[in-house]
């Protein structure tokens, strides 16, 4: 079976782990979770100081940057968590801080391409399910199959809600859904690498879905693009 790229690309909380996870379990691809390079970026900066409401202190961040490293290793479940510098960061790179940070972190253009300089290399080799923002359109755009995934605002808000409720956060709706909208804004209009449907991405709005559904239509492209 032909080994490819699939390049996973939507506005935040539309379930792009979800589906690019599951993808890579039934195929034994690798996953890798861009969102949570920029997000441990984000942390780094939180953690030195680099980084108020008001400015990142763009030059100090710049001399950090080659040298911060990120990867991702399996825990005893096999699923991949994040690393910072030697450190599992994966439940501190989930809060609605280090998210706003890495919105802002992400519009930097050196940060951008030190870590799509990264995320190519891990494709290299193809068999890589990849999710993000640019991953159909910058970082892979030659990839077999992109993935272009939408659904409402207030529906995204509300899932992510429930996932941070099921963690046991204390959240309410107006802020996750004001969170959300100031990604997506941040996201669609920044100059570096906006998100943008990649011309030859197939679009998939999955506000009414469900899971299941979405999963079946994914792994019938799948198999289309393999064999
Ligand atoms: O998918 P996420 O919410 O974990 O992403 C965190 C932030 O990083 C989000 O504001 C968008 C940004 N991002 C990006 O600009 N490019 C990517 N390839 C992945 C994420």
């Amino acid at each position: 079976m032909k080994k490819i790229i699939v390049a996973i690309d939507g506005f935040s909380s539309c379930g792009k782990s979800t589906i690019a996870k599951a993808l890579a379990r039934e195929t034994g691809y690798i996953y890798v979770d861009t969102g949570a390079m920029y997000r441990a970026i984000s942390l780094f900066c939180v953690q030195n100081g680099l980084m108020t409401d008001q400015e990142i202190k763009l030059e100090e961040l710049e001399k950090e940057i080659k040298s911060i490293s990120i990867e991702f290793r399996a825990n005893a479940a096999g699923e991949s968590e994040t690393y910072l510098n030697n450190i599992n960061v994966e439940k501190e790179i989930r809060s609605l801080e280090v998210a706003s940070g890495a919105s802002k972190i992400s519009t930097l253009g050196f940060v951008r391409r030190e870590l799509v300089r990264q995320q190519q290399l891990m494709g290299e080799k193809k068999g890589v399910v990849m999710d993000g923002r640019d991953i159909g359109t910058v970082v892979f755009p030659n990839a077999e199959l992109k993935l272009f995934l939408t659904a409402s605002a207030e529906i995204r808000a509300q899932r992510r809600m429930d996932e941070m409720l099921a963690k046991g956060e204390k959240v309410d709706f107006e802020t996750v859904l004001a969170n959300v909208i100031e990604r997506d804004e941040r996201d669609v209009n920044r100059t570096e690498s906006p998100l943008r449907k990649a011309v030859d991405a197939i679009e998939i709005d999955n506000s009414n879905i469900n899971k299941e559904k979405q999963s079946e239509m994914i792994r019938t492209l799948f198999a289309k693009k393999t064999f």
